[in-house]
This record gives C-alpha cells, sequence and structure tokens, in this order.
C-alpha cells in the first residue's frame, strides 16, 4: 500500500474549501489508489464550522481517507504537509478599496510563509488560489526563501478551464476535444486568454481553433470579456463566488502538476518567470507549462503577434504594480 500523502487545505471551513476536500478524499487530486490525510485550518471565528466539515468527511466514510485534522494551529496545519492548497484569505467586503483586501492578505501569505518553511515536507507542492492570488504566491516565495521557487505556484486553471468551455461552447464540440488555450498573467480582469495556440482534436488530427472559429474578432473581444469576467457573471448568478469549477479546476492544476500532463498538451499555471516570453523574471505569473516527473516547464517557441504581446505586457505590468503595493502594505504592517 502507499504511504499517505498530507495535504493541507486552508481556508478549509469556507465556500471552496467545502467542495474541495470531498474531491481530494475521492482522489481526484492524487489518483484513485493515493491515500490521503487532510490537514485543514481555518481561524477561529470559522472553528466551529470547520469541526463540522471534519464530522462531514467522517460521515462519507471515504476508503483513501487515512486521517483529518482540523485546526486553526498554522504550525499543526503545516507539519510534513507534501501538498499545500491556499485558499484561506480576507474576502473583498462591500466599500473595501483592491489596497486594503491586498494588505490584509500579504501580511496572511506571509505569516505562512514562514511556517510552511520551518514546518512542510522538504518537497512540498504549493499552490495559492486566495486573491490576489498570483501576488500572494510571491509574497510567499519571498518569504519562503528555503522552498524551491519552482514549487510554488498559482492557480489560473479555473481561467484555462473557463477558456475551453467557451470554446467548446462556440465550436459546438465536448470540451474534451479542446486543447492548448493559453491564459497568461494575473488572475485578474487583466489576464489574457489566448487561444491562437489552441487546437480541436478530430480523427484527422488536430485542427486549430483559429481557423475554425474563422472569426478573429470573436476572439479578440468577446471571448476575452466572457471569459475575463466569469468570475463576476458567476457571482451575479449565484449571489456566491465560484466554487465547485474553482475546487475542480485546484484538483486538475494539481493532478497535472504531480502526474504529468499528455503528450502535446499543455496547462496554465501561475509560475515563477524565468524571463521567458519577455516577462519580468521573479514575477509570479501565468504561462503554458507542460509537467513531467512532478515537475512544471514553460512552453518554448510559441510565435507571439503584436496583439498578444500588447496583452501579456499589460498584464506583466499591473503584477508590477501589485508587487510594489504588496511591499508597501508590508512596510506598513511594521
Ligand atoms: P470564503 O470566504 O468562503 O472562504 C475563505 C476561508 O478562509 C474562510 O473560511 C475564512 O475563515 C478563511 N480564512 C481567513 N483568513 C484565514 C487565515 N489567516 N488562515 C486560514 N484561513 C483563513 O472564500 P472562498 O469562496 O472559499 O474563496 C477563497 C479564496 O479563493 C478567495 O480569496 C477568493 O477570491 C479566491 N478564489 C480564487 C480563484 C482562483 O482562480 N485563483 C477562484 C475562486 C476564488
Amino acid at each position: 500500500d502507499k504511504e499517505p500523502v498530507i495535504v493541507l487545505v486552508t481556508g478549509a471551513a469556507g465556500q471552496i474549501g467545502y467542495a474541495l476536500v470531498p474531491m481530494i478524499a475521492r482522489g481526484l487530486m492524487l489518483g484513485p489508489d493515493q491515500p490521503v490525510i487532510l490537514h485543514m485550518l481555518d481561524i477561529e471565528p470559522a472553528a466551529e464550522a470547520l469541526e463540522g466539515v471534519k464530522m462531514e468527511l467522517i460521515d462519507a466514510a471515504f476508503p483513501l481517507l487515512k486521517g483529518v485534522v482540523a485546526t486553526t494551529d498554522v504550525v499543526e496545519a503545516c507539519m510534513n504537509v507534501n501538498i499545500a492548497v491556499m485558499v484561506g484569505g480576507f474576502p473583498r467586503k462591500e466599500g473595501m478599496e483592491r489596497k486594503d483586501v491586498m494588505s490584509k492578505n500579504v501580511a496572511i501569505y506571509k505569516a505562512q510563509a514562514s511556517a510552511l518553511e520551518q514546518h512542510a515536507a522538504a518537497d512540498c507542492k504549493v499552490l495559492v488560489v486566495a486573491n490576489p492570488a498570483n501576488t500572494n504566491a510571491l509574497i510567499l516565495k519571498e518569504f519562503a526563501p528555503s522552498i524551491p521557487e519552482k514549487n510554488i505556484t498559482c492557480l489560473t486553471r479555473l481561467d484555462h478551464n473557463r477558456a475551453l468551455g467557451q470554446i467548446s461552447e462556440r465550436l459546438n464540440v465536448p470540451v474534451s476535444e479542446v486543447k492548448n488555450v493559453i491564459v497568461w498573467g494575473n488572475h485578474s480582469s487583466t489576464q489574457y486568454p489566448d487561444a491562437n495556440h489552441a487546437t480541436i482534436i478530430t480523427s484527422n488530427g488536430d485542427k486549430s481553433v483559429r481557423e475554425l472559429v474563422a472569426d478573429d474578432n470573436w476572439l479578440k473581444t468577446e471571448f476575452q470579456s466572457i471569459v475575463q469576467q466569469r468570475g463576476a457573471a458567476i457571482i451575479k448568478a449565484r449571489k456566491l463566488s465560484s466554487a465547485l469549477s474553482a475546487a475542480s479546476a485546484i484538483c486538475d492544476h494539481m493532478r497535472d502538476w504531480v502526474h504529468g500532463t499528455s503528450t502535446g498538451t499543455w496547462v496554465s499555471m501561475g509560475v515563477c518567470s524565468d524571463g521567458s516570453y519577455g516577462i519580468e523574471p521573479g514575477l509570479i505569473y501565468s504561462f503554458p507549462v507542460s509537467c513531467q516527473n512532478g515537475k512544471w516547464s514553460i512552453v518554448q517557441g510559441l510565435k507571439i503577434d503584436e496583439f498578444s504581446r500588447a496583452k501579456m505586457d499589460a498584464t506583466a505590468k499591473e503584477l508590477i504594480e501589485e508587487k510594489s503595493t504588496a511591499y508597501t502594505c508590508l512596510e506598513l504592517e511594521k
């Protein structure tokens, strides 16, 4: 029997947490033969709700679930974890400036960086979900220098999956036959969903989405805005933000990172830039990546046209600004 993998979920009493933990316990993240132990962290006001989630996990009698820790103690939560899914964060409330939300969250991520650095397993893989996801991941990376930077990522897979979904709807093909869209940059409204290299899998080989859509204007306008604004559309319809699709994307992200992407297929992940495609090194930026042997690498050599270049630079510029705001917030904290 395989050794259980310890998976930390922070903010586990929240909406995404509630959708995510049963998926992990069913093997949707790490596979149907991989036992797991769940560590769930939340804060004191949510402690009772968190205990309720633990009770439900016990009641679900998941065969793969070998243990559950529900705690408000960050050290206990981080102890020996192999995978850390960071969903916990301070939500944006009415009347709050983006900067106020940023300030609360970067302080949380700075503190949790130290806990992970000291107590997680040496090869721990980290996925930051809580917003501002890229900048929280950047702060985590910078305040946990002993965690290899390749092990720190942020979630843009939901945006990637949304882009696949929109192309599937537009071309009326099953989503499983669409591949290789790209979400570049920030998990925010400046993200650049790019279908220029996307293909549809057919019995006669792969066909270019750009040619099949035959309407470049749609790809440059509506497709962009639908994907960028999808989060807001879900809130409007559900009066709550995306949770099941976010949880599913989290499982996709980790599964592909751990088990690899199939040949000729890439996915989008927020990772530390090495300067590829002219993006400032050190930023956590969403790139097309392929994964093998538990490691991601940025897909190289894609042709970037002028339209794409401008969009990719605009979202990088926003990330540079967020980074500087984050550091200003941390200075003020002192
Ligand atoms: P939620 O508000 O329902 O849950 C957040 C949970 O985090 C709450 O239970 C809260 O008590 C907890 N929390 C707050 N501070 C904490 C701390 N210091 N340590 C541990 N837990 C803490 O929010 P929801 O809907 O589950 O979303 C979670 C985050 O994910 C939000 O920041 C949201 O913006 C972000 N998000 C990101 C997506 C992405 O694609 N990157 C997609 C959807 C949501």
